[in-house]
């Protein structure tokens, strides 16, 4: 398995997020006025897949359960379609973030029940990596708790060996939300909390740390903070934080892109690959939104728009797979 998680985060290459529950991609179709069908699921999820070149800088994409069990248009798998474009196919196993009993206003992920089962069905269909994401919200000097944190932090590390003994990568991903009006001091100081715990989750559950991959939030002021940070001091601190709390076992860190617009998440990513800071681990990403914006608003629902679409897709997927090498420049934005 380690050789899958260290081909995940090959030189500039980095991760496609498509795996949105069918409550999330409504939300993303009913932007673009378009009706959440599983047909129309399917077709949108089929052009991102087929996009001639994608390959170059996208070695996975994150599928959810309905989608890697449909076919493209033609009938193949489309989990096929990503295997035969030499992308490696993953799979969201965690159920959702739901209320944490002790402290009601915070969140724990669920779907431990049943989940060995459910990742050995994964991996014969072929998913060779998952995903589990956690949520952890900052009000103030209140939250996250100490429950919140150490909860979803058992549940991360629960999550990753039931993954390897199936054959899986686990992609561990504990979400410090950028909602709220902290400011950057505060982000970096729950951020390093909680990837502290989930290390020593993770370790106590005997997870092998080089056949997983980090998907961290990068280390921002929050969205209402009056105080925004610039991109140098958001990379700055963010390598500050990964590199106390994040051994160096770990091959690689995708980030989340979490709501930041998709070419300051590229910036972002970019910045910190161009530090020139000698680091344990790969720095990549596994964008959801900041992929797929401009390609879901090209697309429009609309068969016609196909290649519009895929354009769009394309620049943002190459834009990221340069700033994973430290490579990308905003001209890569002007000529597009
Ligand atoms: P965003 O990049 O849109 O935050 O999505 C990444 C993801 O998969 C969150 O779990």
């Amino acid at each position: 398995m380690d050789d899958i998680a260290r081909a995940i985060v090959a030189d500039g290459k980095g991760i496609l997020a498509a795996d949105e529950s069918t409550g999330t991609i409504k939300k993303r179709f009913d932007s673009i006025d378009v009706e959440s069908t599983e047909e129309n699921r399917r077709a949108y999820r089929e052009m991102l897949f087929t996009t001639a070149g994608a390959e170059e800088a996208i070695s996975g994409v994150i599928l959810y359960d309905e989608t890697i069990r449909q076919n493209a248009a033609d009938g193949t798998p489309l989990v096929k379609v990503l295997e035969v474009a030499g992308i490696i196919p993953g799979i969201k196993v965690d159920t959702g973030a739901k209320k944490l009993a002790g402290s009601p206003d915070e969140k724990v992920t669920e779907g431990l029940d049943g989940l060995r089962e459910r990742c050995q069905e994964y991996h014969g269909l072929g998913a060779r990596f998952a995903k589990w994401r956690a949520v952890i919200t900052i009000a103030g000097d209140r939250h996250p708790s100490a429950a919140c944190i150490s909860a979803n932090a058992h549940a991360l590390a629960r999550y990753a060996a039931l993954c390897q003994e199936a054959g899986l990568v686990p992609i561990v991903e504990p979400e410090v939300l950028m909602d709220g009006d902290h400011d950057i001091d505060r982000c970096a100081e729950v951020t390093e909390a909680t990837l502290a715990e989930t290390y020593h989750q993770l370790r106590i559950q005997n997870v092998r740390l080089e056949a997983t991959l980090l998907k961290p939030n990068m280390v921002l002021s929050g969205t209402d903070c009056p105080k925004q940070a610039g991109v140098d001091e958001v990379a700055r601190r963010t390598v500050e934080v990964l590199k106390r709390a994040v051994p160096a076992a770990v091959p690689g860190i995708v980030f989340l892109s979490g709501g930041q617009s998709d070419v300051l998440a590229t910036e972002h990513l970019n910045a910190m690959n161009a530090l020139g800071e000698t680091l344990p681990w790969k720095l990549s990403f596994s964008y959801g939104r900041a992929l797929q914006a401009a390609a879901l608003k090209a697309w429009g629902g609309k068969a016609e728009n196909l290649k519009a679409a895929q354009q769009a897709f394309l620049h943002r997927a190459l834009a990221n797979g340069a700033a994973a090498r430290g490579a990308w420049s905003m001209k890569m934005e002007k000529a597009a």
